[in-house]
């Protein structure tokens, strides 16, 4: 079995999976989206004293593995560093206690293998939309190591842009399910916020244009929520498309489309990206609804394919990368 820990950001997550058949033999997360709601946005420094308190309250859990592990896995990059570090020192802890390999995870990768928990296969090559609070990117996924970014955002990320619309609209934190939600009952037209980069021909996402309508939108008048939420999601995800066509149309090489990543839980997303692989006859993957935000669950996946691949790190020489990407 191989524990793994997930802290990048507001989430303290450890999972234990089994080497043989990718089972997932334990998951837990302790989130912190109630703590960081009062300032509209993760603050570093809470997150790291919080996933000092959440982290071994869930390990003590785990104790009953403890004689079946063989590695200890854990994200050490990209992420906020402070939270990081919280993971990475129980990991080496936990590594020097019971004489264990050590794998460190990329986060991201961690999203792209959320799609293959519990299935023994990975199936690449997959072109994959990753949408978080941190990243919007558009990937070639080959193989474990193979990662083509084939477009990626030039300012705020995707789930970053919702998150900033909520608090905009003071309706709390984190802002994408609470603006889903508004939308569903809003107008989409009310609003005719131009899509970013529409008539550019680079292979880029933005979303700090879009942010800036809608806040003159809000700042101008007394709004209808629902209808603002509703009119953001419909050119936030038109953009998306557009972006995502422009290289589909390129190519016919891609024959599977994944959506990972927090955002990926948007089911207007969904539902759009959806048609668009009907229409490019490309077969869809998404991860359960319950592995899209920050989990172990995925770190742990991610991390059989790496001991497979004998990634392992000396101690003294596993780094923390906060702003790494592929
Ligand atoms: O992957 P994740 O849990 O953390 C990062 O790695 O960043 O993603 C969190 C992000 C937040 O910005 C959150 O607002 C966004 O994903 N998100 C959504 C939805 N659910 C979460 N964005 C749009 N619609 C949603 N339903
Ligand atoms: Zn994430």
């Amino acid at each position: 079995m191989i524990l793994s820990i997930e802290s990048s950001c507001d989430d303290s997550s450890i999972a234990i999976t089994s080497i043989n058949d990718a089972k997932l033999l334990y998951h837990k997360k302790i989130s912190q989206e109630i703590e960081h709601s009062n300032y509209g946005g993760v603050v570093p420094e809470l997150a790291a004293r919080l996933h000092a308190l959440a982290l071994p309250k869930i390990l003590e859990e785990t104790k009953k593995f403890f004689n079946d592990l063989k590695a200890v896995a854990v994200t050490n990059e990209p992420g906020l560093s402070v939270a990081l570090v919280e993971g990475v020192v129980m990991a080496k802890a936990l590594a020097i206690a019971l004489n264990l390999p050590i794998i460190p995870i990329n986060h991201l990768k961690g999203h792209i293998y959320s799609l293959f928990i519990e299935q023994i296969e990975e199936k690449f090559p997959i072109l994959t939309l990753l949408v978080s609070g941190g990243h919007t990117q558009l990937l070639y996924v080959k193989s474990y190591d193979e990662v083509e970014v084939l477009a990626t955002t030039l300012d705020d990320s995707f789930g970053e842009s919702f998150d900033k619309l909520a608090k905009m609209l003071n309706l709390g934190y984190p802002g994408g399910p609470i603006v889903e939600e508004f939308a569903r009952s809003g107008d989409e037209y009310a609003y005719n916020f131009t899509v970013p980069l529409a008539n550019s021909p680079v292979s880029a996402f933005s979303y700090s244009g879009l942010k800036n309508q809608v806040r003159l939108a809000v700042e101008k008048s007394s709004v209808k929520k629902e209808d603002v939420c509703a009119s953001f999601q419909r050119v936030a995800v038109e953009h998306l498309l557009q972006k995502i066509k422009k290289i589909l149309k390129k190519s016919n090489s891609f024959e599977r489309f994944a959506i990972v990543g927090g955002a990926s839980a948007n089911l207007y997303l969904r539902k759009k990206i959806d048609e668009l692989c009907s229409e490019f006859n490309l077969t869809l993957h998404v991860a359960p609804l319950e592995f899209c935000s920050d989990n172990a669950a995925m770190i742990g996946r991610c991390a059989l394919r790496a001991y497979e691949l004998k990634r392992f790190t000396e101690l003294d020489k596993i780094k923390i990368n906060p702003k790494i990407n592929f």
